[in-house]
């Protein structure tokens, strides 16, 4: 099905400022977003010690200095642009996790709950100053009005039959995941393909503000979810693109987690 929203086509991503991207569309026209923004963590300095090969997030497009003004105003467009009912996902760390959900708030979003992304093989504390970090969240955020997606079928699916908890065990994302090229905070695609199945039908028009290498993307097509995306690096485009192009690479890696009902 390629439909579009005013002059955006479905199912593509385009290479444009978030802020931009999200201004061509209209009031309640997305499903659901998952968003995985810049953090921050570049500006503030931490996590930028490369030894022993471990990868840092030390990009410029992670630094931004208006950082409260920028994540108000990208969070006030999400708002505008998801139906009511409609699920905002929101990745962050201690970075830009607090200041998220205190913006929801003050926005209008209900904060549902939270997930937490434990990582089972994490990478180590550099300095030994700290802990190891070897979680993130994910803020589950609706705009009420209408009831919104939790697909408890989905949940039993994937976990023997019972609801699952608010915890997502998984590694670091696999290599074999990374084959199109290399992305330093690529998100893994079992546990995007989770998120996705829990909180969108079929179907629905699923939001990607933040491209990247297009995991959320390519697991809304395989979830059989129209998408629309933006970055403003054409390079992380080009590796979404060609995941998208080898989309049954990429199924092949989650089958199991595919609604039995769409896969
Ligand atoms: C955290 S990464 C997303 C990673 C993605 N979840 C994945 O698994 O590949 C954030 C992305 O946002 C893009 N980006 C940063 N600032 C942006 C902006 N103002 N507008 C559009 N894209 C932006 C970066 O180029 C980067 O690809």
């Amino acid at each position: 099905m390629n439909r579009n929203i005013e002059q955006l086509e479905l199912n593509q991503i385009y290479q444009l400022d978030v802020l931009e991207g999200l201004s061509l569309l209209p009031d309640n026209s997305v499903d659901s977003a998952i968003d995985d923004p810049p953090y921050n963590i570049g500006l503030v300095g931490a996590h930028v010690n490369l030894r022993n090969g471990y990868q840092a997030i030390n990009e410029d497009w992670d630094k931004i200095e208006n950082f409260e003004e920028f994540t108000t105003e990208l969070l006030c467009q999400l708002y505008r642009v998801l139906k009511p009912g409609g699920s905002l996902l929101n990745y962050g760390t201690h970075h830009n996790i607090f200041l998220t959900g205190q913006l929801m708030k003050y926005i209008g979003f209900k904060v549902k709950m939270m997930y937490v992304w434990k990582k089972l093989n994490p990478p180590p504390s550099f300095l030994g100053t700290n802990p190891t970090y070897a979680t993130e969240f994910i803020i589950w955020a609706v705009k009420e009005g209408s009831k919104c997606t939790y697909n408890l079928d989905y949940a039993k699916h994937i976990n023997s039959g019972k609801n699952i908890r608010n915890v997502f065990e998984t590694p670091l994302t696999p290599q074999r995941e990374k084959k199109y090229g290399k992305f330093p905070c690529q998100k893994p695609l079992d546990m995007t393909t989770k998120l996705i199945n829990l909180h969108s039908n079929e179907n629905d028009v699923v939001l990607v503000p933040f491209c990247g290498s297009g995991t959320e993307v390519v697991a809304a097509a395989l979830s059989n979810r129209q998408f629309i995306s933006f970055d403003i690096n054409q390079k992380y485009i080009d590796i979404a693109n060609a995941r998208l192009n080898n989309l049954e690479e990429s199924r092949a890696l989650v089958s199991g987690l595919l609604n039995p009902t769409s896969a």
